[in-house]
Protein backbone atom coordinates (compact mmCIF):
# COMPACT_ATOMS: atom_id res chain seq x y z
CA UNK A 1 0.00 0.00 0.00
CA UNK A 2 1.31 3.72 -0.76
CA UNK A 3 0.29 6.76 1.31
CA UNK A 4 1.35 10.55 0.69
CA UNK A 5 1.93 11.57 4.29
CA UNK A 6 0.85 15.66 5.00
CA UNK A 7 3.52 16.04 7.24
CA UNK A 8 6.83 18.38 7.19
CA UNK A 9 7.72 16.33 10.27
CA UNK A 10 10.77 14.21 9.37
CA UNK A 11 10.11 12.59 12.98
CA UNK A 12 6.90 11.69 11.96
CA UNK A 13 7.31 10.11 9.16
CA UNK A 14 10.24 7.97 10.01
CA UNK A 15 7.90 7.11 12.77
CA UNK A 16 5.36 5.96 11.13
CA UNK A 17 7.80 4.34 8.10
CA UNK A 18 8.72 1.71 11.16
CA UNK A 19 5.49 1.73 12.37
CA UNK A 20 3.30 1.09 9.46
CA UNK A 21 6.31 -1.38 7.96
CA UNK A 22 3.80 -2.71 4.70
CA UNK A 23 3.36 0.66 4.02
CA UNK A 24 5.26 2.77 1.71
CA UNK A 25 5.13 6.30 2.95
CA UNK A 26 6.24 9.67 1.22
CA UNK A 27 6.02 12.97 2.91
CA UNK A 28 4.02 15.68 0.66
CA UNK A 29 6.52 18.45 -0.05
CA UNK A 30 4.45 21.93 0.07
CA UNK A 31 5.13 25.43 0.31
CA UNK A 32 0.87 25.96 0.42
CA UNK A 33 0.55 23.61 3.86
CA UNK A 34 -3.13 24.89 4.50
CA UNK A 35 -3.58 26.73 8.12
CA UNK A 36 -4.55 24.21 11.05
CA UNK A 37 -7.83 25.74 12.11
CA UNK A 38 -9.44 22.83 13.21
CA UNK A 39 -11.64 22.66 16.69
CA UNK A 40 -10.11 19.25 17.75
CA UNK A 41 -7.50 16.78 16.30
CA UNK A 42 -9.75 15.28 14.05
CA UNK A 43 -10.23 18.00 12.52
CA UNK A 44 -6.75 19.27 11.98
CA UNK A 45 -5.77 15.47 10.77
CA UNK A 46 -8.98 15.79 8.16
CA UNK A 47 -7.83 19.09 6.87
CA UNK A 48 -4.20 17.54 6.18
CA UNK A 49 -5.63 14.57 4.74
CA UNK A 50 -7.63 16.47 2.53
CA UNK A 51 -4.87 18.71 1.49
CA UNK A 52 -2.69 15.82 0.48
CA UNK A 53 -5.88 14.06 -1.23
CA UNK A 54 -5.06 17.12 -3.82
CA UNK A 55 -1.50 16.08 -4.49
CA UNK A 56 -2.05 12.06 -3.85
CA UNK A 57 -2.34 10.22 -6.93
CA UNK A 58 -4.07 6.63 -6.70
CA UNK A 59 -2.20 6.85 -3.26
CA UNK A 60 -3.86 7.13 0.34
CA UNK A 61 -3.45 10.38 1.52
CA UNK A 62 -2.93 10.53 5.88
CA UNK A 63 -3.17 13.32 7.88
CA UNK A 64 -2.22 13.28 11.44
CA UNK A 65 -2.26 15.64 14.47
CA UNK A 66 -1.07 14.90 17.84
CA UNK A 67 -0.49 16.69 21.51
CA UNK A 68 0.26 16.40 25.07
CA UNK A 69 -2.75 17.23 27.54
CA UNK A 70 -1.69 17.67 31.14
CA UNK A 71 -4.07 17.71 34.19
CA UNK A 72 -2.63 20.51 35.65
CA UNK A 73 -3.58 22.51 32.60
CA UNK A 74 -7.33 21.45 31.84
CA UNK A 75 -5.97 19.36 29.12
CA UNK A 76 -3.51 21.86 27.68
CA UNK A 77 -1.43 22.33 26.02
CA UNK A 78 -3.76 20.11 23.96
CA UNK A 79 -4.42 21.01 20.29
CA UNK A 80 -1.80 23.82 21.02
CA UNK A 81 1.27 21.75 21.14
CA UNK A 82 3.19 23.20 18.90
CA UNK A 83 3.00 26.61 19.43
CA UNK A 84 1.21 27.45 23.08
CA UNK A 85 4.86 28.65 24.17
CA UNK A 86 7.99 30.33 23.09
CA UNK A 87 11.01 28.43 22.32
CA UNK A 88 11.32 24.69 23.54
CA UNK A 89 7.81 23.31 24.15
CA UNK A 90 9.30 20.59 26.54
CA UNK A 91 11.01 22.98 28.55
CA UNK A 92 8.08 25.54 28.41
CA UNK A 93 6.16 22.74 30.00
CA UNK A 94 7.95 22.09 32.82
CA UNK A 95 8.52 25.46 33.65
CA UNK A 96 4.29 25.51 33.78
CA UNK A 97 4.33 22.51 35.97
CA UNK A 98 7.17 23.63 38.09
CA UNK A 99 5.17 24.33 41.42
CA UNK A 100 2.56 21.79 41.56
CA UNK A 101 2.22 17.54 42.42
CA UNK A 102 -0.50 17.53 39.74
CA UNK A 103 1.64 15.71 37.06
CA UNK A 104 -0.91 13.31 35.66
CA UNK A 105 -0.86 13.49 31.43
CA UNK A 106 -1.56 11.99 28.20
CA UNK A 107 0.22 12.00 24.72
CA UNK A 108 -2.77 11.49 21.80
CA UNK A 109 -2.33 11.14 17.99
CA UNK A 110 -5.70 11.59 15.88
CA UNK A 111 -5.03 9.60 12.40
CA UNK A 112 -7.61 10.44 9.47
CA UNK A 113 -7.03 9.22 6.14
CA UNK A 114 -8.46 8.78 2.90
CA UNK A 115 -8.22 6.25 0.38
CA UNK A 116 -7.92 6.53 -3.50
CA UNK A 117 -12.07 5.67 -3.14
CA UNK A 118 -12.68 8.50 -1.34
CA UNK A 119 -12.99 6.21 1.90
CA UNK A 120 -12.32 7.93 5.16
CA UNK A 121 -10.42 6.05 8.14
CA UNK A 122 -10.02 7.63 11.55
CA UNK A 123 -7.40 5.88 13.73
CA UNK A 124 -6.70 7.30 17.31
CA UNK A 125 -3.83 6.67 19.81
CA UNK A 126 -3.59 7.70 23.27
CA UNK A 127 -0.66 7.13 25.83
CA UNK A 128 -1.05 7.83 29.37
CA UNK A 129 1.48 9.03 31.57
CA UNK A 130 2.79 11.83 34.11
CA UNK A 131 5.24 14.58 33.48
CA UNK A 132 8.96 14.31 34.80
CA UNK A 133 10.20 16.68 37.02
CA UNK A 134 13.14 17.16 34.74
CA UNK A 135 14.04 16.32 31.15
CA UNK A 136 15.60 12.88 30.55
CA UNK A 137 17.17 10.64 27.47
CA UNK A 138 18.06 11.41 23.86
CA UNK A 139 15.64 9.39 21.79
CA UNK A 140 12.85 10.74 19.94
CA UNK A 141 11.45 14.38 19.83
CA UNK A 142 9.48 17.05 21.56
CA UNK A 143 7.77 16.35 24.47
CA UNK A 144 9.77 12.32 25.28
CA UNK A 145 12.41 13.66 27.16
CA UNK A 146 9.83 14.97 29.34
CA UNK A 147 6.78 12.35 29.68
CA UNK A 148 6.91 9.06 31.66
CA UNK A 149 4.13 6.45 30.87
CA UNK A 150 2.25 5.01 33.01
CA UNK A 151 3.90 2.09 35.17
CA UNK A 152 6.85 2.87 33.64
CA UNK A 153 10.24 5.17 35.65
CA UNK A 154 12.28 5.86 32.51
CA UNK A 155 11.29 8.92 29.84
CA UNK A 156 9.84 7.82 26.26
CA UNK A 157 13.11 9.87 25.22
CA UNK A 158 15.27 6.88 27.29
CA UNK A 159 12.72 4.20 27.04
CA UNK A 160 13.85 4.72 22.92
CA UNK A 161 12.60 4.12 19.47
CA UNK A 162 12.07 0.45 19.36
CA UNK A 163 9.89 0.82 22.52
CA UNK A 164 7.96 4.17 20.91
CA UNK A 165 7.58 2.36 17.90
CA UNK A 166 5.42 -0.28 19.40
CA UNK A 167 4.00 1.25 22.68
CA UNK A 168 3.40 5.19 21.60
CA UNK A 169 0.20 7.30 21.16
CA UNK A 170 1.58 7.16 17.60
CA UNK A 171 1.75 3.50 17.36
CA UNK A 172 -1.88 2.96 18.94
CA UNK A 173 -3.11 5.03 16.32
CA UNK A 174 -1.17 3.61 13.30
CA UNK A 175 -2.08 0.04 14.68
CA UNK A 176 -5.66 0.97 14.38
CA UNK A 177 -5.38 3.01 10.94
CA UNK A 178 -4.28 -0.28 9.56
CA UNK A 179 -6.82 -2.28 10.93
CA UNK A 180 -9.05 0.34 9.56
CA UNK A 181 -7.57 0.58 6.22
CA UNK A 182 -7.74 -3.47 5.47
CA UNK A 183 -11.32 -3.27 6.32
CA UNK A 184 -11.87 -0.29 4.16
CA UNK A 185 -10.04 -2.17 1.64
CA UNK A 186 -11.72 -5.75 1.66
CA UNK A 187 -15.43 -3.79 1.94
P1 LIG B 1 1.81 18.41 15.75
O1 LIG B 1 0.99 17.19 15.68
O2 LIG B 1 2.91 18.39 14.71
O3 LIG B 1 0.98 19.67 15.74
O4 LIG B 1 2.61 18.35 17.13
C1 LIG B 1 2.18 19.00 18.29
C2 LIG B 1 3.28 19.09 19.32
O5 LIG B 1 3.42 17.85 19.97
C3 LIG B 1 4.67 19.47 18.79
O6 LIG B 1 5.30 20.31 19.74
C4 LIG B 1 5.37 18.16 18.70
O7 LIG B 1 6.78 18.29 18.90
C5 LIG B 1 4.74 17.39 19.85
N1 LIG B 1 4.70 15.97 19.53
C6 LIG B 1 4.03 15.38 18.51
N2 LIG B 1 4.26 14.06 18.52
C7 LIG B 1 5.07 13.82 19.57
C8 LIG B 1 5.66 12.63 20.07
O8 LIG B 1 5.51 11.53 19.56
N3 LIG B 1 6.42 12.77 21.17
C9 LIG B 1 6.63 13.97 21.79
N4 LIG B 1 6.12 15.11 21.34
C10 LIG B 1 5.34 15.03 20.23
Amino acid sequence: MRALLASQNANKLAELRAMLPDWEIEPLVADDYPEETGASYEENARIKARFARTHADGVWAIGEDSGIEADALDGGPGLHSARWAAGDQADALLAALADTDVRGARMRTVIVAVSPAGDEVVAVGVLEGEIARERRGTTGFGYDPIFVPTGLTQTVAELGEEWKNVHSHRARAAQAFAAASARAMRS
